[in-house]
This record gives C-alpha cells, sequence and structure tokens, in this order.
C-alpha cells in the first residue's frame, strides 16, 4: 500500500461513495461522447427533481398546504391531489433552460408541454408519471415517480404528439424513484438495471445495486382482489389457483412503483387486469406499462397485456390504457397459461 492509499475498507467505501448516480450513467454509455453527456445530465435533473419530491413529501404532513386534492380534475378523470401538480411543476421548473429536453409528456398534462428554448438542441421526450400511487400520500405510504426517455422526432405543430404514438421499443432509457423508507432511483438506458439509495448527508444517489436480475419465480402475487368480479373467468381461476398453493402472499401497496420494486428485487407478479366496463384497465401505457416492462424486460423479467408484450404495444392515443402482468417470467407464464386455456375455450 502506497503512502497515499487509505486501508482497503475505507477505499471500498470511498469507491462506492464516488458510484454516484451520473458518473454510472455516463460509464454505462461506453463513451464520453456528447450523447453520453447529455443522458448523464438528463437523468441527474430526473434525479435533483426526485430530490427536491422526496424533500416535500418527507415535510407534508406539516406543510399547511401539501396534503389533500386541488378540486381539480385531471385529464385521467381522476382528482388531482396538491402532490401531484406540485411534483408536475417540479419536473418543468427542472428542465427549463436545460437544453436536454425539448417536450415533457405527464399522465397530469392533456397535451406535451414544449420548452420552446431548449429544443434547438435538446434531442429528447421525457414522459413521466410525476407521483405514482398519489392515493398514498395523505397517510404517508409508499409513492413514486416513473419516467420514461423517447427521442424526440422533430417537432410537431399540431400538438398532438402523433410521434409519441409508437412501441415501447423506442424509449431510449426508463426508471423510477421510489420514495419509501429511503428514497431510491433505478434506471435502465438498455444496459442492465441499477438502483440507487439517496444519501441525505451527501444529497447524493449512491450505486446500491448493480446489473439487478429479477427472480425467475417469486412466492408473492400483487393485485387488487376488490375488483375479483370484475374480472374475466381465466384471472379468476389463476386467482383461485393461487389461493390453493401453499406459500403464496398476496401483497399489493397502491403505489405500482413500490410492488414492482418489491418484485425487480424478490420476484412475484403485478397484475393489473382489465374488467368489465375498463377493458384497459387503468394503467397509462407510456408514463407506467411501458417504462416498467422496459424496466423488468431489461432485469430478465416479462411484462404482457394478457395477449401482447407490453413493448410491442403502439397505443391510439397519448393516455391509452392497457391491462398489465409483469415480473418473474415462470409467474407472468402460469398467468398466461390460465388466460390461453380460457381463451382456447
Ligand atoms: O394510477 C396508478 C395507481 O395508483 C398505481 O400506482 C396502483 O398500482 C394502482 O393505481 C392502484 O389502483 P387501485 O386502487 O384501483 O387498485
Amino acid at each position: 500500500m502506497s503512502n497515499i492509499e487509505l486501508n482497503q475498507a475505507q477505499e471500498t467505501t470511498l469507491s462506492r461513495d464516488f458510484t454516484t448516480l451520473t458518473r454510472h450513467v455516463l460509464s454505462q454509455s461506453g463513451d464520453f461522447s456528447a450523447d453520453a453527456y447529455d443522458l448523464s445530465l438528463l437523468m441527474g435533473r430526473i434525479a435533483l427533481a426526485g430530490k427536491m419530491i422526496a424533500r416535500e413529501l418527507s415535510q407534508a404532513g406539516l406543510a399547511a398546504d401539501a396534503l389533500g386534492v386541488t378540486g381539480e380534475i385531471n385529464v385521467q378523470g381522476e382528482a388531482v391531489k396538491k402532490m401531484d401538480q406540485y411534483a408536475n411543476r417540479v419536473f418543468i421548473r427542472a428542465f427549463e433552460q436545460s437544453g436536454l429536453v425539448c417536450r415533457l409528456a405527464s399522465e397530469e398534462m392533456e397535451k406535451p408541454y414544449y420548452i420552446p428554448e431548449n429544443c434547438p438542441i435538446g434531442r429528447y421526450t421525457l414522459l413521466f408519471d410525476p407521483i405514482d400511487g398519489s392515493g398514498n400520500i395523505d397517510t404517508n405510504l409508499a409513492v413514486g415517480t416513473i419516467f420514461s426517455i423517447r427521442q424526440q422526432q422533430g417537432i410537431d405543430e399540431t400538438g398532438e404528439a402523433l410521434d409519441l404514438l409508437q412501441s415501447g421499443h423506442q424509449q431510449v432509457g426508463a426508471g423510477y424513484v421510489l420514495y419509501g423508507s429511503s428514497t431510491m432511483f433505478v434506471y435502465s438506458i438498455g444496459k442492465g438495471v441499477h438502483a440507487f439509495t439517496l444519501d441525505p448527508s451527501l444529497g447524493e444517489f449512491i450505486l446500491s445495486s448493480e446489473n439487478i436480475r429479477i427472480p425467475d419465480h417469486g412466492s408473492t402475487y400483487s393485485i387488487n382482489e376488490g375488483n375479483f368480479w370484475q374480472w374475466d373467468e381465466g384471472m379468476r381461476e389463476y386467482i383461485r389457483h393461487v389461493h390453493k398453493q401453499p406459500g403464496y402472499s398476496a401483497r399489493y401497496s397502491g403505489a405500482l412503483v413500490a410492488d414492482i420494486h418489491r418484485i425487480l428485487f424478490q420476484g412475484g407478479v403485478f397484475l393489473y387486469p382489465g374488467s368489465q366496463g375498463h377493458p384497459d384497465g387503468k394503467l397509462r401505457l407510456l408514463y407506467e406499462s411501458a417504462p416498467l416492462a422496459y424496466l423488468i424486460t431489461q432485469a430478465g423479467g416479462k411484462a404482457t397485456t394478457g395477449t401482447e408484450a407490453i413493448l410491442d404495444v403502439i397505443p391510439d392515443r397519448l393516455h391509452a390504457r392497457t391491462p398489465l402482468i409483469i415480473g418473474s417470467t415462470k409467474d407472468v407464464d402460469l398467468v398466461l397459461s390460465f388466460l390461453q386455456t380460457r381463451a382456447n375455450g
């Protein structure tokens, strides 16, 4: 050991602490090209937005105007929570004058939001769900932010964003921030899935798990069984089947990000099927299902609507919904076997 080195344990801690999110994205890109720097800066801005949202959430119970609803109804027909509105605004402000993202599209906005000063050089569109699981906010339970990055294809004068109506294979990156007992940032740019934990003392996301592989099978299934009688018979049969299997547990948090995070590390399956009156289910393809399908597929898992891979689905509109069955390959295949048996009569 030279006299400028520390002992082994100290050097290991330093290496870990310096593996920050932006450095990791840069190293993943494999070169120090302008593209690599752009993606790394972009991910850094998402992380900054995540940290601001985490800070607001951590004090929401004390702030005069942070909890509850705004009184407005969003484009999805849902009551807008004050935190939804705040988090959406944080993302817009995070990308103003960044030169990175020309357009933002979110579950909370009817049409994409342009940042004209960025458009001459900003080649990306960022799609996001600012607060996923916002029903959990008022009771201090886990929530998340989901994001998806797509290459911008020209300026669209109509504001209809028709270039976004393409499959999930067009994503160049995706991930989520989980606001749980710690704040975590999980991302992929097509080279594995990596998780970072916010170190509040440094204000940095530090690498905590690299190249995560989802187990082939897990012992939990995650579905809102309150909707049991609204599903097709194939889905009901699958649930009856797991009820009879020893060793299965039901886990459903009310926040998709939290359930997916557990499944990513421990295996299992999350389901939000279509139901009577809502054949496409509840979850939005561009802001929820496609980015999470991108991540889970990168980790070796599977995501389907029940008839088609989520990443193959081409939406017919910006806020299109899809049924979602996602998680460990064997568990998703088991669900599919019940759906297909029923479909084949
Ligand atoms: O809109 C998204 C979401 O809040 C998910 O985070 C969650 O998994 C789901 O909806 C919960 O919906 P429900 O209350 O119908 O089970």
